[in-house]
């Protein structure tokens, strides 16, 4: 297979040809302009644009964006309808292809229904607690020597760049291993590229644009990770890749070369923005919020830990506080707003008949802020989080990680690089905001700070 196939692969699930406009005429909503649709105001607000959407037609509507049509599936729960989907109704591989598939095909993601599970079996072996720890080990000396990092250049930072940085450099060596030499920058480069590229406007690899330059990252990485993996099965390293390369399936078959090389590429995009974004959310939250901050300084002293000691893997369960806080962060700022799919066969939901190959998009960004489900939903609140309220919710009113079969399989890596940094930074600094602090975010397509965030690390007496 071409490492840029465009083409079908033969196990994938047949393309379906959208229904015309006609067929989805029952359903409220708008075209939009001529050509653009609503691209530019979903570009512009893409919260407001759904909210003002929402009100005018209700929460099934139909709307064009980027050339194509889709029905936006609002609420706790249409999330469960479509992420769920215990029927096998929508495919991802169909949803997220457009967008992913240049640079990304054959990722976990964009796998669907029998074969996506073969695969999500294969790949959890590199989650289990094991492997997790050595994880934990890296995380925490990596964390330890960035920080210093920062400490060393003074107090002030634009936080954004600083942890898309650090982010980037634990990946190296939790996802790749820390035997990477001279080739490091070259990686971090190639890789930096094709996230870029993902979401980038222009769609065709034309020269000079972000997407030529992820499409020739993306040879780099399909050369370097297509190189390692025959040592790598017989290595001892306890890094993501190793242990993908060591992965089996039911039948006791190795993944394939090219299956790991998808797999790989696909599992470091998926953590790099989503972990960047969720923890500038954290830090701007816990800036503006100094009695959480504080609280979560107190959580993280109780540990009883010696100044500098690693954060040890049995006490992750014991940060209780700073998970409800991160949660809330990822509430209010979840990294992926707008989980999309495609109807395999005719369907209805909230009295619409969704005909088959039709886009849908579940919404967590909207859910996210209802406010009949989320009263005062701009207030950072952790305490929304505790056992109880939670039991009170509907499972599907929190999505930051999607939902079902395809939910994120890096979640427990997620809240543990967000411990382990929380930990560490509270530890040793302040994280001091200027008064009435409001950057304004830029939420698409991976929510950030437009001004980058620029708070105070005060180092604690
Ligand atoms: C706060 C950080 C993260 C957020 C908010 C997040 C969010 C998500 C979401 C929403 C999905 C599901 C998309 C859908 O159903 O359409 C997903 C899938 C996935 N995520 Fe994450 N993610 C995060 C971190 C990570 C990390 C750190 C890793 C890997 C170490 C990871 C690996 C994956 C994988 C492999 C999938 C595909 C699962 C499947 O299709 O079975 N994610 N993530």
């Amino acid at each position: 297979m071409s490492t840029l196939a465009l083409e079908r692969h033969p196990l994938a699930t047949p393309a379906i040809r959208p229904p015309s406009l006609a067929d989805l005429s029952h359903i409220p909503g708008s075209d939009g302009w001529p050509v653009l649709g609503n691209t530019l105001a979903v570009l512009a607000d893409p919260k407001g644009s759904v909210e003002e959407m929402a009100a005018r037609h209700g929460r099934v509507y139909r709307s064009r964006v980027f050339g194509m049509r889709s029905i936006a599936l609002l609420g706790p729960e249409a999330n469960e309808f479509v992420l769920f989907d215990n029927t096998k109704l929508f495919s991802s591989t169909h949803g997220w292809g457009a967008i992913l598939d240049r640079l990304f095909p054959r990722g976990l993601m964009l796998l669907d229904f029998d074969e996506h599970r073969l695969h999500r079996k294969a790949l959890s072996v590199a989650f289990k607690s094991g492997p997790m720890k050595s994880y934990l080990a890296s995380l925490n000396s990596g964390i330890a020597h960035g920080l210093e990092g920062w400490r060393a250049a003074g107090p002030d930072i634009v936080f954004y760049p600083a942890v898309k940085q650090l982010t980037l450099d634990l990946a190296s060596v939790s996802f790749l291993g820390a035997e990477l030499g001279d080739e490091v920058e070259a990686i971090k480069r190639a890789f930096v590229d094709m996230v870029a590229a993902a979401v980038s406007v222009v769609r065709a690899p034309i020269p000079g644009t972000q997407m030529a330059r992820g499409v020739k990252g993306r040879a780099f990485m399909v050369d370097y990770f297509g190189r390692q993996i025959e040592a790598r099965r017989a290595g001892t390293g306890e890094d993501i890749f190793t242990q993908l390369c060591k992965a089996t399936t039911d039948d006791g078959a190795h993944l394939t070369k090219q299956e790991i090389i998808d797999h790989m590429s696909f599992l470091m995009m998926a953590a790099h923005d989503t972990l960047t974004s969720s923890l500038t959310s954290f830090v701007y939250h816990l800036a503006v919020n100094p009695e959480w901050q504080q609280k979560l300084r107190e959580e993280a002293l109780s540990l009883q830990l010696a100044p500098g000691e690693p954060l040890p893997f049995e006490k992750l369960d014991e940060m209780k506080l700073t998970e409800m806080a991160f949660k809330e962060a990822l509430r209010i700022i979840p990294p992926v707003p707008s989980l999309p799919r495609c109807a395999m066969r005719d369907t209805e939901f909230g009295g619409y008949k969704i005909p088959a190959g039709a886009r849908v998009n579940a919404n967590p960004l909207y859910t996210h802020h209802m406010p009949d489900v989320w009263p005062e939903p701009q207030k950072f609140d952790p305490l929304r989080f505790t056992d109880e309220a939670s039991r009170n919710r509907h499972k599907f009113a929190f999505v930051p990680y999607g939902g079902g079969a395809h939910m994120c399989l890096g979640l427990n890596f997620a809240y543990m690089q967000a411990k382990c940094f929380s930990y560490h930074l509270l530890t040793q600094a302040e994280i001091v905001a200027p008064r009435d602090y409001r950057p304004s975010w830029k939420l698409w397509p991976i929510p950030q700070p437009r001004d980058g965030l620029r708070v105070r690390l005060q180092p604690l007496a």
